[in-house]
């Protein structure tokens, strides 16, 4: 029995050992590309957006709420920045923040609001960038409604906002105001296999020319959603291999986008407004740190992490994906 008990201990120590070993080994490498590090209370960070504008990262809490990361223009390389809490909401909690987007034209934030546990209760909140004064919150879906998980948000030119429905994969379109409009359904949104629907419509980006793109997370499917014409709802052809575990999203220019995710980043080019795309790069980065939303900063790709590390400060990443000429066929 004892002999028993020690094998097994030593089992699970090898066992825990390697991953823990292989975590430190990545961690301790000088990393391949450009990191901004800071400290945080929280462990999961789950979206972060570059503000050109007043030249920090706005980071959302699993826990709920928002932060800021300072990026002073002397900032040296290797010194780790400082997030400092911008939205609390009390009447949020037990909720998490997850997707942003940026409203730059109307100056404010949009924070997707949800029940990760529960699914009782999804909204997107929006605030003044310069105040913090929060504009409105919008319920999107309350206990009595279907289960949903509100993940993610993009904003259209009109001001237009569209949240994504992680667990039963549709999408919410609210007004300027804060008022639900109305939600986009599409049998292409709900793949035959029930495990596929486990996590479903993630990531999401408004194109200028007048659509949205989305993914879904378990398939990789990419869909073009156009709004000048009742939201038709497109599958894009991807060639070069599969989008599947896609998170975030972030259009680096009209034709190219970068899918955050596992592998940390993937760069989708399109070259017919995108009714077909392909898998041009990838980029691997942290993956024990997990890559979940992608934002541009002054032109370089940039992912956030989910996981924190270190006690009592946790020491967050938000990692620069280079994407070399390595073409996929
Ligand atoms: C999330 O926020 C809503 C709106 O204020 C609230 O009714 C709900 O109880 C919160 N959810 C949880 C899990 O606490």
């Amino acid at each position: 029995m004892a002999l028993c008990s020690a094998k097994t201990l030593a089992v699970l120590f090898i066992l825990s050992a390697v991953p823990v070993a292989y975590i430190i080994s990545v961690e301790i490498a000088p990393p391949s590309t450009h990191v901004f590090h800071y400290h945080s209370f929280g462990f999961f960070r789950e979206c972060s957006k570059w503000d050109a504008a007043n030249r920090r990262f706005l980071v959302s809490f699993m826990e709920g709420g928002v932060g800021a990361v300072a990026v002073p223009e002397s900032h040296s390389p290797s010194a780790i920045l400082e997030e400092s809490v911008v939205v609390k909401d009390v009447d949020l909690a037990g909720n998490a923040s997850l997707g942003l987007a940026i409203d730059r034209p109307r100056n404010r934030l949009l924070v997707v609001v949800a029940d990760l546990i529960g699914n009782r209760f999804s909204g997107v909140a929006a605030y003044d960038l310069s105040t913090w004064k929060r504009l409105f919150l919008a319920k999107l879906s309350g206990p009595s409604d279907e289960k949903s998980l509100a993940d993610d948000v993009a904003v259209d030119a009109d001001g237009y906002i569209y949240v994504t429905d992680a667990r039963a994969s549709k999408i919410w379109k609210v007004s300027p105001g804060g008022e639900l409009l109305s939600i986009i359904r599409n049998p292409l949104f709900t793949p035959k296999e029930w495990y596929k629907n486990l996590v479903g419509l993630n990531g999401i980006v408004y194109h200028p020319d007048g659509y949205l793109i989305v993914i879904h997370t378990f398939t990789g499917a990419l869909f073009k959603i156009d709004l000048a014409n009742g939201n038709a709802v497109k599958l894009i052809s991807v060639v070069g291999g599969s989008l599947s575990f896609g998170d975030g999203l972030e259009l680096v220019s009209p034709t190219k986008l970068v899918v955050a995710g596992n592998p940390s980043g993937r760069l989708v080019e399109s070259s017919d407004g995108w009714e077909s795309a392909s898998l041009v790069a990838k980029f691997k980065g942290p993956a024990h740190r997990l890559a979940t939303a992608a934002t541009v900063k002054d032109g370089k790709v940039y992912l956030n992490h989910m996981f924190g590390m270190g006690y009592p400060k946790k020491k967050h990443a938000i990692v620069e994906a280079v994407f070399s000429s390595w073409i996929f066929t």
